[in-house]
């Protein structure tokens, strides 16, 4: 793989010196590979296509940008979204609307309606009132929407606990316990069609046995389900496979998920549904940024760079870990913090770590940052929106613009009271 790689001393994206693209769009900006995307995406689409019927549903959260969805989107990929602004998106990239997973634990009336007209393929319900309205604002509308039940399996990702949704304290799913019940209520319903069960148990998972261990309670509740005379054509698996960010960290291949997916579903004869995000952009972007100053510190020197919190929100939400480094090293290292310019203590992408010794003006990139990055991005402090490139071979695309200062505050206003 040639993606991200040092070429003559520097690094390239694909065949693009990051260098060159700092010095024309300028930093911080995120960069893209194109082969790194469709790498992910076909290892994990032909890792499981020997399970058969099978439906890949990109958590577009993870990376929304409209380029990146039709990238996957010609690789086979649906979209699972969590909002009507998702859905917008994946329809506009093109995302046929029955390739579209609408979850979310606050769906509006607004939202689902959007859904049901626009005619996508599954809503997966949080609760029995959600069942409910949307089964009679599809009666209404002459229309039958497609439905899975998310069933919450009481189970410990072992990841972050801000990222796992999975445990009877999270506010994800209902308890799958009461699932059968409510499938007696939800399943007589004129305007729905709740076809199967939805289970998503967090994200950033090195581990598979927290999956697996879910997956047979799922298993466990389908048997319970058509017993009782319940037709489930589909489940849904949700995503949660987790990339390598600290050096030495093995997160499970596809083959290893697909192979304890295979086990865990053996019997079922569903159509069995996916919802990887970070499995398949995490590895496939860097945020660039240029260090303003070395300042010396009390007990270690602190790199100042242009890029902060605002740009990258996961060190300080998470405490999540993401590589640092020079795109030009000079073969020298020393430990050092790393911060960005914002006024919060917590606008820290690395504490007391052994790094690339780097200067003022300097480029560098923080790693695997191409899930969950851009997309949680903010305008804090008055920043400007950091923008997204994609590389493809020689070529770049600013996939999307930087929003200045200015532009933003075109869209404010001062009442004609105070002026
Ligand atoms: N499906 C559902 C219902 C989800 O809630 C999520 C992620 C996914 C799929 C995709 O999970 P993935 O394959 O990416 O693990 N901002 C956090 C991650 C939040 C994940 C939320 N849900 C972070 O930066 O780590």
């Amino acid at each position: 793989m040639t993606d991200f790689s040092m070429i003559d001393g520097e690094l390239h994206v694909e065949s693009l010196p990051l260098a060159r693209i700092a010095a024309e769009v300028g930093t911080p900006v995120y960069v893209y590979s194109t082969e790194r995307f469709q790498a992910n995406a076909r290892a994990f689409r032909d890792a499981l296509k020997p399970l058969g019927r099978i439906h890949l549903a990109f958590a577009i959260k993870a990376n929304p940008n409209l380029a990146v969805l039709k990238l996957l989107a010609n690789e086979g990929f649906g979209a699972d979204v969590v909002s009507g602004g998702e859905m917008a998106r994946a329809l506009a990239a093109g995302v046929a609307p029955k390739d579209i997973v609408f979850s979310g634990v606050g769906k509006t009336r607004r939202e689902l309606v959007k859904g049901l007209e626009a005619g996508i393929g599954q809503f997966n319900l949080e609760l029995v009132e959600e069942g409910e309205v949307l089964a009679a604002l599809a009666a209404e509308r002459g229309l039958t929407a497609r439905a899975a039940l998310r069933v919450n399996p009481d189970v410990d990702a072992g990841t972050h606990e801000k990222i796992s949704t999975g445990k009877a304290e999270n506010k994800f799913g209902l308890p799958i316990g009461e699932a059968p019940e409510i499938f007696d209520r939800l399943g007589k319903l004129p305007g729905l069609d709740l076809h199967g069960i939805a289970v998503h148990i967090g994200s950033q998972l090195l581990g598979l046995a927290p999956l697996e261990a879910a997956f047979e309670r799922v298993g466990r509740l389908l048997a319970e389900l058509r017993a009782k005379g319940h037709t489930i054509t589909h489940v849904d698996l949700g995503g949660g496979l987790g990339v390598a960010y600290r050096p030495g960290e093995v997160p499970p291949s596809p083959e290893a998920y697909a192979e304890m997916v295979a086990r865990a579903t053996k019997d079922w004869d569903v159509e069995l549904m996916f919802e990887p995000g970070r499995t398949i952009a995490g590895s496939a972007g860097v945020l660039v940024t240029e260090v303003l100053w070395v300042k010396p510190g009390q007990v270690y020197p602190w790199v100042v760079v242009d890029a902060a919190m605002n740009d990258l929100a996961r060190v300080a939400l998470y405490d999540a870990y993401h590589g640092f480094a020079a795109v030009k090293p000079n073969g020298e290292r020393f430990v050092a913090n790393v911060a960005g310019p914002v006024c919060e203590s917590t606008d820290v992408f690395v504490k007391a770590r052994e790094i690339d010794a780097v200067k003022a003006g300097d480029l560098a990139v923080l790693e695997t940052a191409g899930a969950y990055g851009a997309t949680m991005a903010s305008t804090y402090n008055s920043r400007p929106l950091v923008p997204e490139v994609l590389v493809s071979g020689d070529r770049y695309a600013i996939v999307a613009g930087r929003i200045s200062a200015e532009e933003i505050m075109a869209a404010e206003d001062v009442p004609d009271w105070l002026k």
